[in-house]
């Protein structure tokens, strides 16, 4: 296929592939569109490892990555997050606490659970600090032509540094306001992502906002389309709204290659669309995830409001934790977008852009055999 964004980064398909997990980023890159992986819970260190690891199993390639840097964060907090006991207020601990010991899930072990949340705490990477030191290991790394910035206006020496190293530059966007801000600090390109998208979402369905970002970028900055797609027939539309690719994430988290528990593998294929919703429970910003008895427990009338961002994700680290040793599918709550709804079983990241590309000639004919 040939769009202006396959034209852009050399590759064969217009499909980017995001993930936390190096085997489907490899994948995606391997089987001809561009896998990028989203650094934000590595330190340093883990990150270096795993692009290394990439560099190996990407055929010569070119691969992205994704890192947060947030324009709007609490500072003060940050700069204290190995302080954790200090800093997060008592009542939101303990609510959280009481409902897990209610239910029965165990609390971490008390030798080393606290040094494991910190350590946790520590890699939580959100704002330009945290993801500039992930993006230096980064810049070591050749094969890297693609930087994605998401939950805020990329820095400008920040686009500068990409651009001196090849690197094209884009971010992610959920408002056309957003994306006039983007296109001045000097994108390259930008992932338009609909509400339907799995985890930090705007209000605005990808059917309207597609288009929208379209027009607002003109026909020199590519627009990939983020948010609900998972098949053929969807790319299909996003290329006939007048992107020029699409960007999945929620679809490789039910694929061979992720990561994902047993556990939520299964969650996943048992999902209906609607159980896919956005919150701000888990990360203080509205985050679309599985809903479970975590996501119904911040919705209840007496939960304390979330906290400013990024404590919010610091108070929810131990939580999940407790979740995710105990196995509870339950109290389990992950990212994921609309589209697991027609999630339904495991299959490989070539089985699943083999049959992208089948449904989307499917859908061109049919379409062309209406005019
Ligand atoms: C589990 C999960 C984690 C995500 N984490 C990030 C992230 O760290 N950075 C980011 O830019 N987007 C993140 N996203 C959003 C994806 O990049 C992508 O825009 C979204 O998944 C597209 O919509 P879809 O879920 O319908 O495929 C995440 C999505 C999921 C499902």
């Amino acid at each position: 296929m040939k769009t202006a964004i396959t034209e852009m980064f050399g590759i064969d398909l217009p499909i980017f592939g995001f993930s936390h997990c190096r085997d489907v980023v490899a994948a995606v890159t391997r089987a001809g569109g561009m896998g990028v992986l989203g650094g934000s819970g590595f330190s340093a260190e883990h990150l270096e490892e795993e692009l290394r690891w990439l560099d190996e199993h990407t055929d010569g390639k070119p691969y992205g990555i994704d890192l947060l840097m947030a324009s709007k964060y609490d500072r003060g907090i940050q700069q204290q997050k190995l302080n954790i006991d200090e800093i997060l207020p008592a009542t939101h601990v303990e609510f959280v606490r009481k409902a897990l010991d209610a239910a029965g899930i165990p609390r971490l072990p008390d030798d080393n659970g606290r040094e494991a949340v910190i350590e946790r705490i520590r890699n939580v990477n959100m704002t330009p600090d945290d993801a500039g030191e992930l993006l230096e290991v980064a810049f070591r790394h050749p094969m890297i032509k693609m930087y994605v910035n998401a939950l805020g206006v990329t820095p400008t020496d920040v686009v500068e540094a990409c651009h001196a190293r090849g690197i094209k530059v884009g971010a992610m966007i959920g408002q056309v306001a957003h994306a006039r801000k983007q296109i001045a600090a000097g994108c390259d390109f930008l992932v338009a992502q609909g509400t339907e998208a799995g985890g930090h979402t705007g209000p605005i369905a990808s059917m309207i906002l597609w288009p929208q970002i379209v027009d607002v970028a003109g026909p020199n900055i590519p627009v990939l389309a983020a948010g609900g797609v998972g098949s053929g027939r969807q790319m299909a539309a996003a290329l006939a709204l007048g992107t020029a690719g699409v960007w999945c994430g929620s679809i490789w988290l039910g694929s061979k290659e992720s990561d994902a528990s047993p556990e939520l593998k299964e969650r996943l294929f048992a999902a209906r669309s609607e159980d896919a919703r956005q919150t701000t429970g888990m990360t203080g910003a509205q985050c679309r995830v599985l809903t479970s008895k975590m996501t119904d427990l911040w919705a209840q009338p007496d939960a304390p409001k979330p906290l400013p961002k990024p404590a919010h994700a610091y108070l929810m680290i131990e939580p999940r934790m407790r979740v995710a040793r105990s196995r509870n599918k339950e109290w389990l709550s992950h990212a994921v977008g609309q589209i697991v709804g027609d999630m339904k079983q495991e299959s490989t990241v070539r089985q699943i852009i083999q049959e992208m590309l089948e449904g989307y000639a499917n859908a061109m004919e049919r379409v062309n055999s209406a005019v």
